[in-house]
């Protein structure tokens, strides 16, 4: 019997583990799909600490490549012992454009986790921010020339969750019966990821900070694309969006001011073991943490219709009670103190508002609760409280259902999301994309005295196509 055959980038690594490999081990056998090779620099059979990873190794006994060993990407997939029907991407960032490039340039299906591409020391160089777009640009491109058939998807969690998708519904429907934009946006996502300074030049991975980027490379892809998507649901006359940096707290400014030091001392860590044995380079230094950024929304004649407030933060509470780990990421263990924290607040002009809240250790449940008001001449029930138990669990769309749905597409000789509203095609991360790389700008930008702190952005025509 024929395998449809996987090849998973960065399958030694934390989501990998937690995610497509949990997926493939439950949607596998039905879909007559294996994994069948590893690409990563680190041996899966010496990772123990991934359970799932070392069932899928007993069960589907996967090629590893170690992808040092080859010059190129043709090379490297060339000692593939079997034709990819899909590649995932799920390694460290700043080399998802290289898979993703070679995949697509070959017309084989590729699923590429958030974000799209970064690009290394991007919080501190402006050319390396701006290159973020203009690579991501290139590939869409490059998808446009290719003549064979393709998938390019990503998968976004949030746009699998109900709570978000409440108020999508809601305001999207507003919109298209009043033609109401939005009118002001509020979030704030606390991470609660406090590390010490010896552990920021030892933390590998892709929520580390050796590349030169920060915590906006881990996980605020998500949150641009809830704020990106609530826009697309009820744009009004928005035109511009004219976005500034309002605040960053850097690495080198954590350590300055001593941001670790009660939790060094309700840890009881000796200064030998949290002080970095070498100078930390000034790249990792210039990596954010904190930052906020204000989004002015604009229409054609550039007056302002409303604003966004965009705040991401790691340095905020936390409940790490693990101590150092050299060489490993804390943030990936139950007592590692990561959070999942996140206030949102969505005006409808004078229409309606929602807040959505979560205040979550990660690993230990997931609850989010919603309300929102209309106003009482709208025609709706006026006021909507719910609480969302068990929400990541409990989605709309299971994570491993949308695998399937990747894997039954790829069957398609025009493998095509077209009727999939969870499955982003990649042409539809422009916006996304556009904002995050302007954020990469803007910080990078406030490494150099005298330039400007503002960046507008002609979103008109991405707000209506996506
Ligand atoms: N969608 C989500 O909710 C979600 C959640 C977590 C992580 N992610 C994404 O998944 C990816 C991995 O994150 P993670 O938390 O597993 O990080 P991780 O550091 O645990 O794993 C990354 C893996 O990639 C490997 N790697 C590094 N460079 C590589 C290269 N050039 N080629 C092949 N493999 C390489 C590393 O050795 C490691 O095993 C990132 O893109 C991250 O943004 C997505």
């Amino acid at each position: 019997m024929k395998y449809r055959n996987i090849v998973l980038v960065g399958g030694s690594g934390f989501w990998s583990d937690q995610n497509h490999i949990m997926s493939i081990l439950e949607v596998g056998p039905r879909n007559r799909a294996r994994i069948g090779a590893i690409i990563d620099p680190v041996n899966p059979a010496i990772v123990t600490k991934h359970i799932n990873l070392q069932q899928l190794l007993n069960r589907d006994h996967p090629q590893w490549l170690d992808p040092r060993r080859y010059t190129n990407m043709k090379e490297l997939f060339g000692h593939l012992e079997q034709t990819p029907d899909l590649v995932i991407v799920a390694c460290n960032p700043e080399a998802h454009l290289e898979y993703a490039s070679f995949c697509i340039s070959q017309g084989i299906n590729v699923l590429i986790d958030k974000p799209i591409n970064v690009v290394a020391n991007a919080s501190s160089d402006l050319l390396s921010a701006r290159q973020i777009y203009k690579d991501f640009s290139k590939l869409l491109a490059l998808q446009q020339r290719v003549q064979e058939p393709h998938l390019a998807v990503t998968l976004l969690r949030r746009r699998t969750l109900k709570p978000f998708r409440h108020i999508i519904r809601e305001v999207a429907d507003c919109y298209q019966r009043t033609r109401q934009g939005i009118t002001q946006i509020n979030i704030i996502v606390n991470g609660g990821i406090h590390k010490f300074p010896s552990e920021f030049f030892s933390t590998p991975g892709a929520h580390g900070y050796l590349m030169g980027v920060g915590s906006l490379s881990h996980s605020a892809y998500h949150y641009i694309d809830v704020v990106t998507w609530l826009l697309q649901s009820a744009p009004g006359d928005v035109r511009y969006l004219r976005v500034s940096l309002a605040c960053v707290k850097r690495i080198a400014d954590y350590i300055k001011t001593g941001g670790y030091s009660a939790l060094q001392q309700l840890l009881d860590l000796p200064d030998t073991l949290i002080q970095s044995p070498e100078p930390i380079p000034q790249t990792i230094l210039d990596a954010e943490l904190d930052s906020s950024f204000t989004i002015e929304m604009l229409d054609s004649n550039q007056a302002v219709i409303g604003h966004i407030n965009f705040v991401f933060c790691h340095t905020t509470f936390t409940s790490r009670t693990r101590t150092i780990e050299v060489g490993d990421d804390h943030a990936n263990y139950p007592n590692g103190g990561r959070m999942s924290h996140i206030y949102l607040d969505v005006q409808q002009g004078s229409l309606q508002s929602w807040q959505l809240e979560k205040n979550d250790i990660v690993f230990q449940g997931n609850t989010i609760r919603l309300s929102g008001r209309v106003h009482p001449y709208y025609g709706r029930p006026q006021i909507y409280s719910k609480v969302y138990e068990a929400a990541y669990e409990n989605t709309e769309r299971p994570l491993s259902i949308l695998l399937e749905d990747v894997l039954s597409m790829t069957d398609n000789t025009h493998p095509t999301v077209n009727s999939n509203q969870y499955i982003k095609d990649i042409k539809s991360e422009t916006l996304n994309m556009r904002l995050f790389s302007t954020f990469y700008e803007l910080l990078a930008m406030n490494k150099v005295a005298g330039l400007q702190k503002t960046i507008s952005l002609d979103v008109g025509s991405l707000l209506t196509e996506h």
